[in-house]
C-alpha cells in the first residue's frame, strides 16, 4: 500500500508538473510570436530561446521535485514539533529556540545565493546568445578567419560562467557546516537543560535521550528545505523573467475588424515619419499615392530608407507621424492578419523554414494542394528553377536555405504571394548576388501579374524599372523627386547622378 501511494504521488506530482510546464511553454512561444518586430531588434534571439527552453524547464523541476518533498518536509516538521511538545513541554520549548537562528542563517545564505544565482544565469545566458550570433554568422568567421579570436572570446564567455559557478558553490559550502555547527549547538543545549531538568526532576532520563534523536529528525526536514532553495530560487529567477515577457505588450491585430476579402490596391502615405528607434527618423514627411494597378519603383541609395517604407506598410513598425491608407482606409484599422494576406511582399532577404520547397512556397498549409502550388509556380514561369533540384518540390531545405541562392528564394517568396492571391505585390531587389536567369524570371512574372495588381518595386539597377509608370526616389529618407524615367532624367537631380554613376560603372546597357 505504502508503495503505490508513493507510486501516485510521483506520478501525480510529476505529471501536473510537465503539464504546467507544457501550458506556459506554449503560452510563452505564442506570445514571442505576437510581439512586435522592435522587440527583435533590441533582444538578443539567443536569450529568447533560453526563456522558453530553459527557464520553464525550471519551472518544471520546481513543481515536480520541490512540491512534493515540500509537503512531506512541512508535514514531518509540524508531527514532529508536536510529539516533541507533548512529550515535555521544557525541553520541546528549549530546542524550539534554536528554530530562528536556523531561520536567520538560512535568510543570510538565501540573499547570498541569490545574488550568485541571478549571475550564473545572465551568464548562461550570455553563453546562449553568442552561440546562436555565432552559429548563424559562421560563414562570416569562417571567411574573415575569426576561428581563433573567436573561440578566445567564447572562452572568456564560458570561464566568467564557470566562475559565477563557482561563487555560488562558495556559498553553499559555508552553509553546509553552518547548519551542522547550529545542529550540535541544539544538541549540546538538549543535553545541558536536560541535566538540570532531570536534576530537579522535571523530565526523565529517557525523554531527554529521545530528544537528542528527535533534534536530527527535526533538522532534517529544514536541511532538506534550505537545500530546495537552490530550485525554488531557479524557479522564482525563471518565473519572474517569463512573467516580463509576459508583459511586453503585444502588437494590436485588430482581430474584431472584418477580414479582409480582397483589395482595389490604393495605396497613400500622407506625411508619414518614421523611426526605428524613437528620435532618429528613417523616413521623413514621406507622402505619395497610388493608383490601383499602378506600377511604381522606388529608387535610392543604400541606406536611404527603401525597406523601412516595405517594413511599415506590412506593419511590422508603426509609424510615429502621418498615416497609411489602404484603398483609403487607414492601415492600423485593418484586421492586421487577414491585410498582410493581400500584401505580397517579396523581400531582399527571403527567410526559408526547414521543410520541403513544396512546404516553403504553401506555408505548411496544408490545404493548399499541391496541384495548385505547381499552377502558381508554372504561371510565374519558375518552373525551371525548380526541376533543377534533386527532388523537385520534394527537396528539403535545411534551416537558413544556405543551399539556394537569393534569387531562388526570391522565387519562392513571389510563387508565396500570387498563391495567397495578393493584390499589392512589394518587391524589394536583392542587390548584385541575383543571377541574370533568376532576374529575367522575376522581370517576366512581374510583368505577367501587373496587369491586374497594384506593382511595388525597390530598384537598385536603373536598368529594371524602365517600364514603370513613376519612379520614386528617396534619398536620407526624404521623398525628394517623383515622376518618370524621361522626366527625372531631364531633372538633372538625384535620379540623374544615380543614372549616370550606373551608366558608368556599365551596369546599364
Ligand atoms: N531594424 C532596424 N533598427 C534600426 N535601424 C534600422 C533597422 N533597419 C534599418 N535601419 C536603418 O534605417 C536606415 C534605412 O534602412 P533601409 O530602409 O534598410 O535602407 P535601404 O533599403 O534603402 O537600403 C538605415 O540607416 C539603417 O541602418
Ligand atoms: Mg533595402
Amino acid at each position: 500500500a505504502m508503495f503505490v501511494a508513493v507510486y501516485l504521488q510521483v506520478y501525480i506530482t510529476n505529471y501536473m508538473g510537465q503539464k504546467i510546464t507544457h501550458n506556459i511553454r506554449m503560452d510563452l512561444f505564442k506570445h514571442i510570436t505576437r510581439l512586435p518586430m522592435r522587440y527583435f531588434d533590441t533582444t538578443p534571439s539567443g536569450r529568447l530561446s533560453t526563456r522558453v527552453a530553459n527557464d520553464t524547464k525550471n519551472l518544471a523541476e520546481f513543481f515536480s521535485s520541490v512540491i512534493t518533498s515540500l509537503v512531506k518536509d512541512v508535514f514531518l516538521l509540524v508531527g514532529i514539533v508536536v510529539v516533541m511538545l507533548k512529550m515535555s513541554i521544557y525541553l520541546g520549548t528549549i530546542s524550539l529556540l534554536i528554530l530562528p537562528l536556523i531561520l536567520v542563517s538560512t535568510l543570510v545564505f538565501r540573499y547570498f545565493d541569490r545574488i550568485a544565482y541571478r549571475k550564473v544565469r545572465t551568464r548562461l545566458a550570455i553563453i546562449n546568445a553568442f552561440l546562436a550570433e555565432h552559429i548563424s554568422g559562421m560563414s562570416v568567421i569562417q571567411i574573415f578567419n575569426q576561428e581563433k579570436r573567436k573561440a578566445r572570446e567564447f572562452d572568456n564567455v564560458n570561464k566568467s560562467h564557470y566562475k559565477s559557478l563557482m561563487e555560488q558553490l562558495l556559498i553553499f559550502a559555508v552553509f553546509r557546516p553552518l547548519m551542522d555547527l547550529l545542529y550540535y549547538l541544539a544538541i549540546a543545549a538538549i543535553i545541558w537543560f536536560g541535566a538540570r531538568g532531570i536534576l530537579e526532576g522535571r523530565v526523565g532520563f529517557g525523554v531527554v535521550y529521545a530528544f537528542t534523536s528527535y533534534v536530527e529528525m527535526f533538522f532534517r526536514p529544514i536541511r532538506d528545505i534550505a537545500e530546495k532553495y537552490d530550485i525554488v530560487q531557479n524557479a522564482l529567477a525563471s518565473a519572474e523573467k517569463i512573467y516580463r515577457i509576459m508583459d511586453e505588450p503585444e502588437e494590436k491585430y485588430n482581430e474584431e475588424q472584418p477580414v479582409v476579402k480582397s483589395l482595389r490596391g490604393e495605396l497613400e502615405f500622407k506625411n508619414v515619419w518614421f523611426a526605428y528607434n524613437e528620435e532618429n527618423y528613417v523616413l521623413k514627411d514621406i507622402s505619395f499615392h497610388v493608383k490601383p494597378g499602378e506600377k511604381i519603383a522606388i529608387v535610392g541609395e543604400t541606406g536611404a530608407g527603401k525597406t523601412s517604407i516595405i517594413s511599415i506598410l506590412n506593419g511590422l513598425y508603426r509609424i510615429q507621424k502621418g498615416d497609411i491608407l489602404i484603398d483609403g482606409r487607414s492601415l492600423y484599422e485593418y484586421n492586421l492578419q487577414s491585410l498582410r494576406k493581400k500584401l505580397g511582399l517579396v523581400l531582399q532577404d527571403v527567410f526559408l523554414f526547414s521543410g520541403t520547397i513544396l512546404d516553403n512556397i504553401r506555408l505548411f498549409d496544408k490545404n493548399i494542394s499541391k496541384e495548385r502550388v505547381h499552377e502558381v509556380v508554372r504561371y510565374i514561369g519558375a518552373e525551371r528553377f525548380i526541376k533543377r533540384l534533386p527532388e523537385g518540390y520534394e527537396t528539403e531545405i535545411l534551416e537558413r536555405a544556405g543551399t539556394l541562392s537569393a534569387g531562388e528564394r526570391q522565387l519562392i517568396a513571389l510563387a508565396r504571394a500570387v498563391l495567397y492571391d495578393a493584390d499589392i505585390l512589394v518587391l524589394d531587389e536583392a542587390t548584385a548576388n541575383i543571377d541574370t536567369e533568376t532576374e529575367a524570371i522575376i522581370q517576366k512574372a512581374m510583368e505577367k501579374l501587373s496587369h491586374k495588381k497594384t506593382v511595388i518595386t525597390i530598384a537598385h539597377r536603373l536598368s529594371t524599372i524602365r517600364n514603370t509608370d513613376r519612379i520614386l526616389v528617396i534619398h536620407k529618407g526624404e521623398l525628394v523627386e517623383k515622376g518618370s524615367h524621361e522626366e527625372l532624367i531631364k531633372l538633372g537631380g538625384v535620379y540623374y547622378d544615380l543614372y549616370r554613376l550606373q551608366y558608368e560603372l556599365g551596369d546599364i546597357a
